[in-house]
């Protein structure tokens, strides 16, 4: 008696679960996506104290700190290395080889300096070096005598498209423990290059002196890798650093002094919009606070630099601003509305693949959805699925001092797949022509845990 009864409790039980993973399925395949209702754990928003090890200054006289490279031309053949030294210019010389210590080649720099408020800052130095073979690990050695340092990096392999490259996507990172933690995760990612979406320091959430000495704090903060692999810079809001209380007004001072890209290689006019090529991807970068309307520079240049696009060569077209077009977030809410109406057509017509913003303190990812249809006399006014479109991905929660962004509108929007507000990062591992693998790692208990992650199939191939 009791095992027929224990094999009829199995069967009902069995049903239950089947019925209630039907239901499940058939909630999840229904309009929108996935709200995570995952309670995170994080730091207090605060950032680092100013005498931590994070931001450790490196010993000897004058030693060069707050070191960076980005990719220096359009293929990356080219790399562009940048840092500080503190009490005096010193050499904006960078030698560099192929084997450790073995520094066969030199270039030559340039040294600037710029001062915010009564803050000076310390000699800032870029050098460009060229002439770099792809796929190649170089050695390179900045500063002198004692406090000489050295780091490494790699090349990208050529320009191709099925050769197979992974990026990190980080945004809005500050230097709080749980930017720290982000950045931690990051590194163990075995990501090669950093597509970062804007807003780096938050130096300007501090007043007078202290914004320079907190941009300070953070290239120091982020050199563990940063000097390592280049960091593909876009901005955002907490660059523009337009101050008029303290008679600074000339936006983007402070970065545009301590960080460089290398817009003319894509025929830009300003730092702030570029596009590189690298592996197998063209990355095209916009500035959300920069005029973009029909006829500015920033239009005509995407005009330009979209018709360059060659699928055939770069198969995976990718998109960097900071101000997300689609985001469901009640923080920033609408705000690239504008940025939306100007280019979301162009986005559809050259078969953007996946477009990265920060901004917005958590996390959110996009079915392929379209508002074009919509104008003022349409009335179509809502976003419709369109296989044309981009994926959107808004991955401003690098856990920077401003806290999360935790209320999300109710009901979730049906272009909303999944969105969590949790810190973390993301990446995008491209296998070949057709594929590449998306993840976003939220930052958890010190471990790396694997959250929302895809299947991204080129838009072209
Ligand atoms: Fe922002």
């Amino acid at each position: 008696m009791f095992p027929d009864l224990n094999a009829r409790m199995q069967t009902l039980l069995l049903n239950l679960i089947i019925a209630s993973f039907v239901f499940l399925s058939s909630i999840k395949d229904g309009n929108a996506g996935i709200t995570s209702s995952f309670i995170r754990s994080e730091w207090p928003s605060v950032d680092i104290p100013l005498d931590h090890e994070a931001f450790a200054v490196p010993k000897g006289h004058n030693a060069p700190q707050q070191v960076h490279i980005t990719q220096g031309d359009y293929d990356g053949k080219a790399v562009i290395v940048s840092w500080v030294t503190p009490e005096e210019p010193g050499s904006s010389k960078v030698q560099y080889g192929t084997s450790e210590n073995k520094n066969q080649f030199s270039a030559e720099g340039t040294v600037n300096s710029y001062t915010f408020y009564k803050y000076k800052s310390g000699y800032i130095h870029h050098c460009l070096i060229e002439g770099l073979e792809h796929n190649t690990k170089y050695y390179y050695r900045i500063g002198s005598g004692d406090s000489a340092r050295e780091f490494w990096f790699e090349t990208p392999p050529k320009v191709e498209p099925d050769t197979p490259y992974k990026f990190g996507i980080i945004g809005d990172l500050g230097q709080t423990f749980n930017s720290l933690s982000t950045l931690d995760h990051y590194m163990k990612s075995g990501a090669q290059t950093v597509l970062f979406v804007g807003d780096l320091s938050y130096a300007d959430r501090y007043k007078y002196n202290d914004v320079g000495l907190r941009w300070d704090t953070w290239g120091r903060f982020v050199e563990r890798s940063t000097a390592y692999q280049p960091w593909i810079w876009s901005i955002g809001n907490h660059e523009i650093d337009y101050m008029p209380y303290m008679g600074e007004v000339v936006p983007f001072k402070s970065f545009l002094h301590r960080y460089t890209t290398p817009y003319l290689a894509s025929n830009s006019s300003s730092p702030l919009w570029y596009a590189i090529r690298r592996a197998s991807a063209h990355i095209i970068v916009l500035s959300s606070y920069s005029p973009f309307v029909k006829y500015t520079p920033q239009w005509v240049w995407l005009a330009e630099e979209l018709q360059r696009v060659d699928r055939k060569k770069t198969p995976w077209l990718i998109v960097l601003m900071h101000v997300p077009l689609y985001s469901s977030n009640e923080a920033h809410y609408m705000e690239g509305e504008s940025m939306r109406a100007v280019f979301e057509s162009w986005f559809i017509q050259y078969k953007v693949d996946v477009i990265f913003a920060g901004h917005v303190h958590a996390y959110e990812r996009s079915y392929r959805f379209s508002n074009v249809n919509y104008n003022i006399t349409s009335g179509n006014r809502y976003p419709v699925p369109d296989k044309a479109a981009p994926v959107y991905i808004t991955v401003g929660d690098g856990g920077n001092q401003e806290g999360l962004a935790a209320r999300f509108l109710e009901p979730q929007p049906e272009y909303s797949a999944f969105r969590e507000a949790s810190y973390g990062h993301s990446t995008l591992e491209i296998k070949n022509r057709t594929h590449a693998i998306y993840h976003w790692n939220r930052n958890d208990d010190g471990k790396k845990v694997p959250t929302d992650s895809f299947v991204l199939h080129n838009q072209y191939w």
